[in-house]
């Protein structure tokens, strides 16, 4: 299997914001973008991969500003990492006001995604040609931030694990919350 470039799998996007996507408050719901995240990702990683892919995590999803409905929608995918059968794809999301042409960013998120054979089993794909500084910082970072996320999950996982109410009660010191239970009630984890 030979190496593919950046470039072979790098997926544009485009969806006008109509007024059937929009919430309660007249912006497009995060929902219709997310959904279009991982349409986006699917035809990134798929044609990278040659095959199938699903999705298995999202990362960096932050809405940093709302997206106007009669805004046009523009989803850049470009595969950032390649694993044996999993690949990231990251997505940058922009919205163009038609009449004036400003363009905001909206927001940039990492789609985990792994390759799958007609019988659903992972399958390996195709390594990733980077052909410029700014292709090997993607992968590279990729590399740094599922380390990191990796750590901050054992960790998350080991907090969760130790909660032991009596001692925490001093975390909720200016918290908006209210006790509505006995301190002294005794807990066993679920
Ligand atoms: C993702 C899935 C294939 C992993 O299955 P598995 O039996 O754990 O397979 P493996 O252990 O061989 O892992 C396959 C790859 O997924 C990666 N992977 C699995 N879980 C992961 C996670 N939580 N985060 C990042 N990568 C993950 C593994 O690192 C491996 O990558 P590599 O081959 O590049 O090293 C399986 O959990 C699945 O099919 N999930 C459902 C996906 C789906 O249907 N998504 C659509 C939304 S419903």
């Amino acid at each position: 299997m030979s190496p593919r470039t950046v470039a072979f799998s790098r997926t544009r996007l485009t969806e006008l914001m109509v007024p059937s996507f929009a919430n309660f408050g007249g912006k497009v719901h995060g929902g219709i973008i997310l959904s279009l995240m991982d349409k986006v990702a699917y035809a990134c990683a798929s044609k990278h991969a040659g095959a199938y892919c699903v999705t298995v995590t999202v990362d960096g999803v932050e809405f940093l500003q709302p997206v106007e409905v009669g805004e046009l929608l523009s989803l850049d995918a470009t595969v950032h990492y390649v694993g044996n059968t999993s690949l990231v794809v990251g997505i940058k999301v922009t919205s163009e006001n038609i009449k004036t042409n400003k363009v905001k960013h909206t927001n940039n998120s990492f789609f985990t995604m792994v390759a799958k054979d007609d019988n659903g089993v992972p399958v390996k794909v195709p390594e990733l040609e980077l052909s410029n500084p700014h292709e090997m910082r993607h992968f590279v970072t990729t590399i740094k931030r599922n380390k990191v996320k990796r750590e901050a999950q054992a960790r998350i996982q080991k907090e969760h694990d130790d909660f032991i109410p009596k001692e925490d009660f001093v975390l909720l010191d200016k918290q908006r919350c209210t006790i509505t239970f006995d301190k002294d009630a005794s807990y066993t984890q679920e």
